[in-house]
C-alpha cells in the first residue's frame, strides 16, 4: 500500500492558471496525482484526508466531466460537499457572483470549486474572499486542471512530456483547454504546434512560444499527440468559417488521414466530443485515442489539486494518512 507522498508546498494559495504554476508545482501535482490514481484503483478507494473540510462546487456554466470529476475526487478524498448550479439558484433573481459565494462561505465552506462564463471570476472571488479557489474553466481563459491532467496523460502515455511534440487542433480561439495546454506543455519543456483555420487562430499566439500550422496533414506528419478541440459553436457569434462541412473536410480528424500517415499518432480529446466534425467515431473509439485514460486521469489530478491547496489553508492531514 503506498503512503501519500511527504506534503510538498505549490507556490499558490489558489488554483487560477497554470500560467500562475512553477515547473516545480506542475511536477509536485504529478508526483501527488500518481499516488492518488493508485490509490483510487483499489478495491477501497476513498482516504479520509480532507474529513472536516467542506467544498462548494459552484457550476455557472455547463459541465459533464469536470464536475463530475471535482465531485467524485471530493468525495474520494471524504470532503463534505455543495453542489450548486446557477440555473436553480438566486442568481437567477440576480443576486451578484460576490454575494452569492459570501452567503455559501458564511455556512463555513473552506474551498470554492468554479467554473464561470467570464474570464477572470475566480481571480476576482480570490481577491475578495479568504477560501482556496480552485478554477474550474472561466469562460475562453484557462481551465487548469484540463491542461495539468492532458500533459500527465502524455507523461503516463510517453514517459515524459519534454521533447515531446504535441499538436493542438482546432478551435484555438475560443478555447481554454488550448491556452491552459499551452502553459503547461511548454513548462515542461514540450514542443508544440497550433492548428486550425487562420480565423480560429489568435493573432500573436507565437509569443507563447509555439508554432502555427494551418495543414492538418502536414501537422499530424510532425506530432506525436495531437489533442484535438471542440468547434465552441455557442462561443461563435459570427461565422469563422463557410460551413461544419467544409471545416470537417479541412481538419476532421478520421481513419483515412490517420492511415495515410507513416507514424502513429495519440490522439486525445477534452471533450464533449461532436462526432463527425472535428473527430470521427472510429478514430474516437480507437486504440490510438487516450480520451478515457484523460477522463480517469482528471480525478487524480484533481485529487491531487484538492489536497495540495487543504494544506494551504493550515489544515493537518497529519493523522489523516490511508491506513
Ligand atoms: N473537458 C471539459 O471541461 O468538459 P465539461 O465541459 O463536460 O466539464
Amino acid at each position: 500500500m503506498p503512503d501519500l507522498p511527504v506534503k510538498k508546498s505549490l507556490s499558490v494559495d489558489h488554483l487560477l492558471g497554470v500560467n500562475d504554476l512553477t515547473l516545480e508545482d506542475i511536477e509536485i501535482i504529478f508526483s501527488t496525482a500518481d499516488n492518488f490514481k493508485e490509490i483510487i484503483n483499489r478495491p477501497i478507494r476513498k482516504v479520509p484526508t480532507l474529513r472536516d473540510i467542506t467544498i462548494a462546487n459552484l457550476f455557472f456554466e455547463e459541465s459533464t466531466r469536470t464536475r463530475v470529476s471535482f465531485e467524485l475526487a471530493e468525495k474520494r478524498l471524504s470532503a463534505d460537499i455543495i453542489n450548486f448550479s446557477a440555473s436553480s439558484s438566486s442568481v437567477k433573481k440576480g443576486e451578484t457572483l460576490l454575494d452569492t459565494v459570501r452567503n455559501i462561505l458564511a455556512m463555513k465552506v473552506e474551498m470554492i470549486v468554479i467554473r464561470h462564463s467570464s474570464p477572470g471570476a475566480p481571480h476576482f472571488l480570490a481577491r475578495h474572499i479568504n477560501s482556496r479557489v480552485v478554477n474550474a474553466g472561466d469562460g475562453t481563459h484557462e481551465h487548469p486542471t484540463q491542461g495539468l491532467l492532458d500533459a500527465y496523460s502524455i507523461r503516463e502515455k510517453l514517459g515524459s512530456v519534454k521533447d515531446k511534440k504535441v499538436a493542438i487542433i482546432g478551435d484555438i480561439l475560443h478555447s481554454r483547454v488550448a491556452l491552459s495546454n499551452i502553459f503547461c506543455l511548454r513548462k515542461l519543456g514540450a514542443e508544440v504546434t497550433v492548428c486550425g483555420p487562420p480565423t480560429l487562430i489568435p493573432k500573436f499566439i507565437d509569443s507563447l512560444g509555439v508554432s502555427v500550422e494551418y495543414n492538418l496533414r502536414k501537422t499530424l506528419q510532425w506530432c506525436d499527440v495531437a489533442n484535438v478541440l471542440r468547434i465552441q459553436l455557442e462561443r461563435q457569434n459570427i461565422r469563422y468559417f463557410p460551413s461544419l462541412r467544409e471545416y470537417t473536410m479541412l481538419f476532421g480528424i478520421n481513419r483515412e488521414i490517420l492511415d495515410s500517415l507513416d507514424k502513429e499518432v495519440i490522439i486525445m480529446h477534452p471533450g464533449p466530443i461532436n462526432r463527425g466534425i472535428e473527430l470521427s467515431s472510429d478514430v474516437a473509439d480507437s486504440g490510438q485515442s487516450i480520451i478515457l485514460d484523460q477522463v480517469e486521469n482528471g480525478v487524480a489530478i484533481r485529487m491531487a489539486v484538492l489536497y495540495l491547496l487543504a494544506g494551504r489553508i493550515g489544515y493537518s492531514d497529519a493523522n489523516a494518512q490511508p491506513s
